[in-house]
């Protein structure tokens, strides 16, 4: 889709990969809506939004709240009627151990990687059904999605059950004739962020979190369904996917796990 003068929301804004996606968008002449917690990051996205020609406004907030997060499109779209763009981008994906985490700590990462997701999804959703012109929701996957990882077993698992929601979105919409609205996935590999930095994971063929938004523009430019990068990790998800046994996906992980996390 074209990605000039849109109306555009995108979660989890206020650093990283959400960060750098609003501050490539906002050299398009688009009004861009970010959402996180942390105010003071969100004025200063803001304010470089504004500078590079773009119209910006933040709303500051939990995404576990539903309806704060309802609260927050109602009020897109009181003020521009639309909504074309939604970048649902909030996750964390904190190093944890399916054998040690409490219960808390496990439901806190799928709540944070799921329900944040459901509660901005479910009512853009319902507006974009009322919109006629061409619109896209993109969740901020991960090619994490695609397998069990030691250290990230509660992240995988929500990552995977959004990609799963996601197909089965884009499955109902061609079913019930919605072919306006796009469901897109995207599934970046390492990306260098504030977030990931010291977390002890191994991060082969890392990227910069601009070289990431500049992936995930060229992506939602050409639609696409799945949008995976960068290629070398990507050609080696698809590969185990297709090719590996089981037992030879868990070495070569295992051979890239410390061994006292
Ligand atoms: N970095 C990587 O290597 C990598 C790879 C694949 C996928 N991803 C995915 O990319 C996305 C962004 O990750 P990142 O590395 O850029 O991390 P990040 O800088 O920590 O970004 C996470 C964003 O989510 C917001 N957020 C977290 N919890 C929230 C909540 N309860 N309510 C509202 N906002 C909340 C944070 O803002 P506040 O703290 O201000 O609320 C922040 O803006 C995540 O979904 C992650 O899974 C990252």
């Amino acid at each position: 889709m074209n990605i000039r003068n849109k109306v555009i929301i995108i979660t989890g804004a206020s650093s990283g990969i959400g960060r750098a996606t609003a501050l490539a968008l906002s050299k398009y002449k688009n009004t861009i809506i970010i959402v996180a917690r942390r105010k003071d990051k969100l004025e200063d996205v803001a304010e470089i939004i504004r500078d590079n020609g773009s119209i910006c406004h933040y709303f500051t907030g939990d995404a576990l709240d539903e309806n704060f997060c309802n609260e927050v499109v109602d009020e897109v779209i009181k003020m521009y009627g639309v909504i074309d763009l939604a970048i649902l981008n909030i996750g964390i994906g904190p190093p944890s151990n399916t054998l040690q985490a409490s219960a808390i700590k496990i439901k806190h990462c799928m709540q944070i990687n799921f329900d944040t997701f459901i509660h901005f999804y479910v009512p853009i959703m319902h507006q974009m059904k009322k919109q006629r012109t061409e619109c896209m929701i993109a969740h901020m996957n991960s090619l994490a999605s695609f397998f069990g990882i030691p250290m990230q077993g509660d992240y995988t698992a929500a990552k995977g059950a959004v990609r799963l929601f996601m197909q089965t979105a884009r499955m109902e919409l061609k079913h019930f004739g919605f072919k306006n609205i796009h469901i897109q996935t995207i599934h970046p590999g390492f990306v260098d962020t504030e977030a990931v930095r010291d977390d002890g994971m191994p991060a082969p063929y890392e990227i910069s979190k601009e070289k990431a938004a500049g992936y995930i523009i060229e992506g939602i430019k050409k639609n696409k369904k799945e949008n995976m990068f960068p290629f070398k990790t990507t050609l080696g998800i698809r590969l185990a996917r297709r090719w590996l046994p089981e037992w030879l996906i868990t070495c070569v992980v295992l051979s890239q796990t410390p061994s006292d996390y």
